[in-house]
């Protein structure tokens, strides 16, 4: 989604704000673009549609420099990516950068084009500066001016504002989009995320919604939605320039596959005591609350909604709690029936996904008893917005494929099915077992990531195909489906997943040899039905690829390719399995060669509705 960088400093800040832009990447854009204050006061822009590569080398040959800027990533949502539609946009004295989607533009924009203005682009963004700007004729006051004509809009914005003539500040207002601010030695900065600015600054105040600040060199002072000022918390990042770099590998996505065995054993650090879940996992006054939780009610979107997926089996089928799941788009728009002492869980990996987010605020007026997001982000809006949270630990995700952030996510539910199963159907023996497996995944994870050679081998054979189904049981059908999001997201080939028993109710008629058919087959229960549904496939002159348990007795033959993943416990099977599905992605997209950790349209944290 669009991402924001701006900076008021006492040297050029024109490379600060590119470099800004380029850590902003990984959340997905089609065109950037920046503007500073000159020395003369003119308000001085660049912009580009693609790449951020492409702004520089702009800037290289056609240099601007200044004290005072913003720049901005743009995910194109009113108007095609082009450099018309590219932030920033000016009118009059004003320059400014969104982030969001204003919901009422069309309105703003016919009274606007009857008051004379005319407009230079398709986006919803521009009705904001041609507001601001008539506000400011009238004051001079760019804090009153951006306070009036934040008033009118309706919709979710970040935005960064600066004035001709005036290279000593900038304004910020932050509401229903993130924004954080960076303190440096006399100098401060905005952006999306912190990751924007390490390197600059260490310390950043998190905008709450409503909050408009007045930002210089020496201060900053804010002032709530009701026009009062306030003060903010200063936080300290734990987090270091270096963390996100790509070290020896060739894609994010690659390292953060690799990442995983590490990740996992973070996640689960210091909250397993003596073979048992620690009682501060949650904190005391959750481990209270948890007693009387009789429901579960889980929303999610993407990978993380696939989480969830597996959850609601763990949850039903080993701590005996009811558990409901929806997509956080679509629990926003229906009523719902809400049995009483029903935990309401979100999980995100970037803790600002427009929809997870709404979803959470609408859950106290719906009457949820309590709110717990599980999340990667310690800072981030669930997060702030939860009654409890259990962070993922699973450190940066740079690639918009979600994937360690998905395994540390089953980890910490795991967590969570164990907190609340043991006033249910888990018993001290139950809970020891599943303690160690969780204790020994790490170290299976490392062992199923060994598996690459074989898997790139079949990726070959898969890389020319258009379309692919992906089939699983039970609680391996959501790992299915996280298999066929990865395959199509990164690759472009067109991938659905099916439980496998649905097939022959539909989706069987596309099986040919065109049609590469993936299958996850740990030894459990449904692995007889899982073999006979694949036998219906092979048929049928179906290409198999089936990741298979060591003792689950399949034979290899013409037309079906065993890869056989080492005896685990069915509990971790989907953690377990889903790492071969990630790593089969991968490859076959790097043989496409598409750009792995950038696919195209889709953005990393999702921010608008
Ligand atoms: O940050 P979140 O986990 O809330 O993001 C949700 C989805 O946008 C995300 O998982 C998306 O589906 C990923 N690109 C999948 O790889």
């Amino acid at each position: 989604m669009c991402g924001i960088v701006g900076a008021v400093a006492q040297r050029d800040i024109t490379g600060v704000l590119v470099q800004g832009l380029q850590r902003l990447e990984y959340r997905g854009y089609d065109s950037s673009g920046v503007a500073v204050i000159s020395g003369s006061g003119e308000i001085e822009r660049r912009r580009v549609e693609g790449k951020v590569k492409n702004l520089h080398e702009l800037i290289e040959r056609e240099p601007l420099s200044g004290f005072c800027g913003i720049a901005h990533t743009r995910w194109a949502t009113h108007g095609v990516p082009s450099e018309a539609n590219a932030h920033p946009h000016i009118c009059g004295d004003i320059a400014l950068v969104h982030n969001g989607i204003i919901e009422n533009y069309e309105l703003l924009r016919k009274q606007q084009l009857e008051n004379g203005h005319e407009f230079d682009s398709e986006t919803d963004t521009e009705v904001i500066v041609h507001a601001i700007s008539d506000a400011y004729k009238k004051t001079k006051n760019l804090v009153m001016a951006v306070q009036d004509t934040v008033a009118s809009l309706s919709g979710a914005y970040a935005l960064g504002v600066v004035e001709k003539g005036n290279n000593e500040h900038l304004v910020a207002v932050r509401k229903g989009s993130p924004l954080v601010i960076g303190v440096g030695e006399n100098e401060h900065f905005i952006a999306s995320d912190v990751f924007a600015l390490l390197g600059e600054a260490e310390h950043f105040i998190y905008l709450e919604e409503g909050d408009v600040a007045d930002i210089s060199c020496s201060g900053v002072t804010i002032y709530n939605e009701q026009g009062e000022q306030v003060k903010r918390k200063l936080n300290k990042t734990k987090l270091q320039a270096g963390e996100t770099g790509l070290g020896d590998y060739d894609h994010y996505m690659q390292k953060e596959i690799f990442e995983q065995a590490a990740v996992l054993k973070q996640t689960l650090e210091g909250r397993i005591v003596n073979g048992r879940l620690a009682a501060s996992c949650f904190g005391t006054d959750a481990e209270e609350a948890f007693k009387s939780i009789e429901e579960v009610q889980i929303v999610a979107c993407g990978t993380s909604f696939h989480a969830g997926l597996v959850a609601k089996y763990w949850f039903e089928s080993i701590a005996g709690l009811p558990c409901h799941i929806e997509v956080a788009s679509e629990f926003r728009y229906r009523p719902h029936i809400v049995k009483n002492k029903t935990l309401f869980v979100t999980i995100s990996q970037s803790g600002e996904t427009a929809d997870t987010l709404a979803a959470l605020q609408a859950s106290a007026d719906i009457g949820y008893a309590h709110t717990l997001t599980i999340c990667n982000v310690p800072e981030s809006s669930l997060v702030r917005e939860s009654e409890w949270a259990l962070m993922t630990k699973a450190g940066p995700e740079i690639g918009v494929a979600s994937t360690k952030a998905f395994t540390t996510q089953l980890t910490a539910l795991l967590l969570l099915v164990i907190a609340l199963g043991k006033h249910h159907k888990i018993d001290d023996k139950k809970h020891i077992e599943i303690v160690k497996q969780l204790e020994i995944l790490p170290e299976q994870v490392a062992e199923v990531l060994r598996l690459e050679p074989e898997i790139i081998e079949f990726a070959n054979q898969f890389s020319d195909k258009h379309n692919a189904l992906f089939l699983g049981r039970g609680e391996q059908y959501p790992v299915a489906m996280e298999g066929a999001l990865k395959l199509k997201e990164i690759s472009y080939i067109h991938a659905e997943a099916y439980p496998a028993g649905e097939l022959k109710h539909g989706p069987l008629a596309l099986v040919d040899d065109q049609m590469p058919v993936v299958a996850v087959a740990p030894n459990n229960d449904l692995l007889e039905k899982l073999k006979s549904n694949l036998q219906e496939v092979h048929a049928r002159g179906g290409e198999l690829l089936v990741f298979a348990d060591v003792h689950a007795a399949f034979e290899e033959v013409e037309g079906l390719k065993i890869i056989r993943v080492s005896e685990i416990d069915e509990v971790v099977a989907p953690i377990i399995y889903t790492v071969p599905l990630q790593l089969l992605a991968y490859h076959v997209a790097v043989i496409k060669g598409t750009d792995v950790d950038q696919p195209r349209n889709l953005a990393k944290s999702v921010t608008v509705e």
